[in-house]
């Protein structure tokens, strides 16, 4: 990814270094609670008939995705949010254009892992901590970041599949986009 957009997100997302600090220092909480997390996140998504269908639509897929959600959960802690971390976040939401989710499933997928994480780690771990508000809000900002690098794989590559399928050269669709 663009070095320059990597650190545009991270500024307009306002993710600083105290964040940063914070988020490593909550990696074993969430590590005690992903698993839960997760649970909850796909006995959420399997509720909605189309989604459940497309958890399931290869053997063992619930189960590796779990896996994947659970590294992704911890990985929100890891405290340097470096070429590869945004690398990494850049083919998870390509990973999801290639299996044809729209986007607005992960917005809102977000939104339900911070609710959850509010409750389920933060609340659970940090009732009474003088930087409660802190963690969250790093967390936040952090899942914002992570939102914000799948969306831009989501346009990245909805754009490149519109001039493959059309045959337009990209400095005619630029044109037209700006037109
Ligand atoms: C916060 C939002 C989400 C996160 C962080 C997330 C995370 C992930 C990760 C880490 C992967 C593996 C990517 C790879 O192979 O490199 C993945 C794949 C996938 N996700 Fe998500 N996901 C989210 C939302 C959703 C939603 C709402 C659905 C709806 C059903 C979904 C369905 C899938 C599917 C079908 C795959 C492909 C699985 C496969 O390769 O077999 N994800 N997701």
């Amino acid at each position: 990814m663009d070095p320059h957009l990597m650190d545009e997100i991270k500024q307009v997302g306002q993710l600083t270094e105290a964040d940063c600090r914070l988020l490593a220092e909550m990696k074993p909480a969430l590590e005690k609670h992903a698993s839960d997390v997760v649970e909850a996140f796909y006995a959420h998504l399997e509720k909605f008939e189309h989604l459940h269908k497309l958890l399931h639509a290869e053997p063992g897929r619930i189960e590796r995705l779990k896996g994947h959600l659970n590294r992704w959960l911890i990985g929100l802690a890891d405290g340097k949010y470096d070429e590869s971390y945004f690398e990494r976040r850049y083919r998870i939401g390509f990973r999801h254009v290639e299996v044809g989710l729209e986007p607005r499933y992960v917005v809102a997928a977000m939104a339900f892992c911070r609710a959850v994480a509010a409750k389920m780690i933060v609340e659970a771990e940090y009732a009474n901590d003088p930087q409660k508000v802190e963690r969250m809000t790093a967390l936040n900002r952090i899942m914002d970041v992570d939102l914000n690098v799948m969306l831009q794989s989501y346009d990245d590559h909805r754009v490149q599949q519109f001039l493959e399928v059309t045959g337009f050269s990209k400095a005619l669709f630029e044109t037209l986009m700006a037109g």
